[in-house]
């Protein structure tokens, strides 16, 4: 089916355009701005970078069963995979011992197994979710980079913000691009877009409900 709305603009701007206002909330979200404004302590990173690696648990171990997928496959570029990086962050940040240690706030549970459900029964929505999270991680992560090294000393994209650090992908931008043009070329239908793009939504809602919790942890000091 074709909508006026989705008939002639390029999947990729849609998507972006119908995430903004998700995206406002979330990158406004009190503890977002806390952490960027040197308001909060690196306990407070820690706990926000083990939330991180529950939800790239349930993004990427889905990632070899769906790599065949005509819809989610050709999203699925190992030069983008998280996991690894998080987890040598999270033994720096909580010592070698970390996996005994880390805990999935319930707003991060609900959050993984949102992506986890996808993952199983629904490729398109397992996009939105790839988008929203690695698109990010590609622009806003860096700005999240850049304050974690500043304040707490971590090596300059070394152990701790390696997260933030696409070795595997020189040149972002164009990354970037590509991506755009992976997304305009979803085999989907136009009814089918629209849900995915709602799918983005919620997984702005996931990601804004996180920081929620977080900032209930770690509540700014007057
Ligand atoms: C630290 C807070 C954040 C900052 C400062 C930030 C900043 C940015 C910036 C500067 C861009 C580039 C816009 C452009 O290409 O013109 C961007 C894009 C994006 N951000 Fe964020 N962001 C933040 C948090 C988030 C969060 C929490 C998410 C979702 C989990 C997110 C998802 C995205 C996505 C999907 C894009 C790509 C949009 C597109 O080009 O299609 N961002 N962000």
């Amino acid at each position: 089916m074709n909508t006026p709305e989705t008939a002639d603009t390029a999947f990729s701007a849609l998507i972006r355009a119908a995430s903004q206002d998700g995206h406002r909330e979330a990158n406004t979200s009190g503890f977002i701005t806390g952490l960027l404004g040197g308001r909060l302590g690196v306990d407070a990173y820690t706990r926000y970078t083990e939330q991180l690696w529950f939800v790239y648990e349930a993004l990427e171990s889905a990632a070899a069963r769906l790599a065949g997928d005509p819809v989610a496959g050709p999203f699925l570029r190992p030069e983008l995979f998280r996991l690894t990086a998080l987890e040598r962050d999270l033994a720096h940040l909580r010592g070698p011992e970390w996996r005994a240690h880390v805990t999935a706030l319930p707003a991060t549970r609900t959050y993984a197994n949102r992506v986890r459900a996808c993952a199983e029964k629904w490729p398109g929505g397992y996009v939105a979710h790839h988008y929203t999270r690695y698109m990010g991680d590609l622009a806003g992560g860096q700005i999240i980079r850049d304050m974690a090294e500043r304040t707490w000393g971590f090596t300059r994209k070394g152990d701790g913000v390696r997260f933030y650090v696409f070795d595997a992908i020189p040149n972002p931008a164009a990354f970037k691009r590509t991506y755009r043009t992976l997304l305009d070329g979803i085999r989907v239908d136009d009814l089918e877009k629209q849900r995915v793009i709602a799918e983005c939504r919620r997984a702005y809602t996931l990601n804004t409900a996180v920081f929620r919790a977080l900032g209930e942890e770690f509540p700014l000091s007057a």
